[in-house]
């Protein structure tokens, strides 16, 4: 059997190499127009940081993983195609800020389309609006042709940082198809490829509709759940009351459930904004307006929070930040990636650069894209090394919870920066007892500031 995936981005390529390991009988070919991409996929520097990636992407390399531009080549031979393809927010026209702009998925159509003499399974792999395999169905059966195509929904649930792990051993796989005769085959195909490795329960089934609907509808409930933990972070700040203490008091209700309750700066990558926003376009499309609004808040919650979180800095550091140095510590939107697509890091930093402070951003993975996205500011300097980093700093914003952070050692950071010396944790995730015991000025998400100057 081929298998073919155009697309060999942060999902496409982590999900390719997964299945070429697990199936090694498969052939298993990951094309992209990025040449670059494609390149180094075959190399010890993998487009993409993830843990534990390079390993299991170098067991099948060569033997039945391969990476290559030649797109048609791979689809004419494929039995079944991924088509893992961004589907970012549309920014122009109808739909413009939250719509899915599907011009990269229907380009993959047309040439799915035009290429194949064989019938094939193509399989969603992207993140797609309701009904958007019935468009592809039209794109794909347009003119009278002999090659059948099945489309089949099959969303990735994989968290970056996680990738490696979670498909590995999934929570649960899903699989949309249609109820004829052909989609029955095509779902029972692709179970039996996942089923090499995943226990038989975890793979769901449902209709195309409800699978591409539970993808939306599971990353808009994820990010709900930050935004409502942050919303509340406001109201600890406000009251006295330790955000922590309340997540962990709600958390130990079985009902609710203990993760995703971390108050932060919010949540980022390219999935969530993207999705809730589609989200409510489709809600909107379908005249459902309360709903639409309900989800929009999500998001608004979320840019309120990191903009909440400058202004503390500004409020804290005496109502001016120009010409104070602040190190920004963590640039990625989660720990144990490079990816800062969406990251709050984004906005917080643009916010303190136009008070004029004086930003140094430091990150173990993430630099060239902190560099690529804040390529419009002036003056910004990039340091990997925390230490040098800090040096003569006023503040230390820390943005991302890489676990290094934890382990940093803050005496020397205090001797080497400006006093009062004030940090402030984005992610709540440093000793601020400790912290403060050693001189420092603390501000957190959602508690109490803990200060030396009055
Ligand atoms: N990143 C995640 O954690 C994640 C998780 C679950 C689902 N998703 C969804 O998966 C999809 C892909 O996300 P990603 O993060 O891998 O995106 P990505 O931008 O990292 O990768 C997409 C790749 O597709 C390539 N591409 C675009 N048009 C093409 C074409 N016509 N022919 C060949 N290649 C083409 C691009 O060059 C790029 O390398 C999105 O719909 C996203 O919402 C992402």
């Amino acid at each position: 059997m081929n298998i073919c995936c155009i697309g060999a981005g942060y999902v496409g390529g982590p999900t390719m190499a997964m299945i070429a390991k697990q199936c090694p009988d498969i052939n298993v070919t990951v094309v992209d127009i990025n040449e670059q991409r494609i390149l180094a996929w075959q190399t010890n520097e993998l487009p993409i940081y993830e843990p534990g990636l390079l390993e299991v992407v170098q067991e099948s390399l060569g033997r039945n993983l391969f990476f290559s531009c030649d797109i048609d080549k791979a689809i004419y031979n494929a039995d079944i195609i991924f088509v893992s393809v961004n589907t970012p927010t549309k920014t122009f026209g109808e739909g413009a800020g939250r719509a899915s702009d599907l011009q990269y998925w229907e380009l993959c159509a047309r040439r799915i389309k035009k290429v194949s003499e064989s019938d094939k399974i193509i399989v969603e792999k992207s993140t797609l609006p309701v009904r958007t395999a019935e468009a592809m169905e039209r794109v794909l059966h347009s003119e009278d042709n002999k090659v059948h195509f099945e489309v089949l929904s099959n969303p990735e649930f994989l968290a970056e940082g996680t990738a490696v792990a979670d498909l590995n051993n999934p929570d649960r796989v899903l699989i949309g198809g249609h109820e004829t005769p052909s989609g029955k085959k095509a779902l029972e195909l692709l179970i039996q490829i996942y089923a090499r490795w995943i226990p038989r329960d975890k793979i769901l089934t449902s209709n195309v509709w409800s699978s591409e609907l539970s993808k939306l509808t599971a990353n808009a409930f994820l990010a709900q759940r930050v935004s409502s933990i942050n919303s509340i972070s406001a109201l600890c700040e406000a009251t006295g009351a330790d955000v922590a203490e309340v997540s962990h008091a709600i958390g130990t209700d079985s009902r609710i459930g203990s993760k995703f309750l971390q108050a932060s700066v919010g949540f980022g990558g390219s999935c969530f904004k993207k999705d809730i926003l589609n989200l409510v376009y489709l809600c909107e499309t379908y005249g459902l307006k309360e709903v639409a609004e309900y989800w929009q808040q999500v998001v608004e919650i979320n840019e309120y929070q990191q903009t909440r979180f400058t202004k503390n800095i500004i409020k804290s550091m005496f109502n001016t930040i120009a010409g104070k140095k602040i190190v920004i510590l963590g640039f990625a939107f989660k720990a144990d990636t490079g990816d800062t697509r969406e990251s709050p890091a984004i906005r917080i930093c643009k916010e303190l650069h136009a008070e004029k402070a004086d930003l140094v951003i430091s990150d173990p993975k993430a630099i060239l894209n902190a560099k690529d996205d804040l390529s419009e500011l002036s003056n910004v300097i990039y340091e990997e090394d925390p230490y040098e980093a800090a040096k003569d700093a006023d503040a230390i914003a820390l943005l991302t919870d890489w676990s290094t952070y934890n382990n940093l050692d803050f005496q020397k950071l205090y001797e080497i920066m400006r006093k009062p010396a004030f940090i402030f944790d984005g992610r709540n995730i440093l000793d601020h007892k400790n912290i403060f015991n050693l001189g420092f000025e603390v501000y957190s998400v959602g508690k109490g500031r803990l200060s030396h100057l009055n």
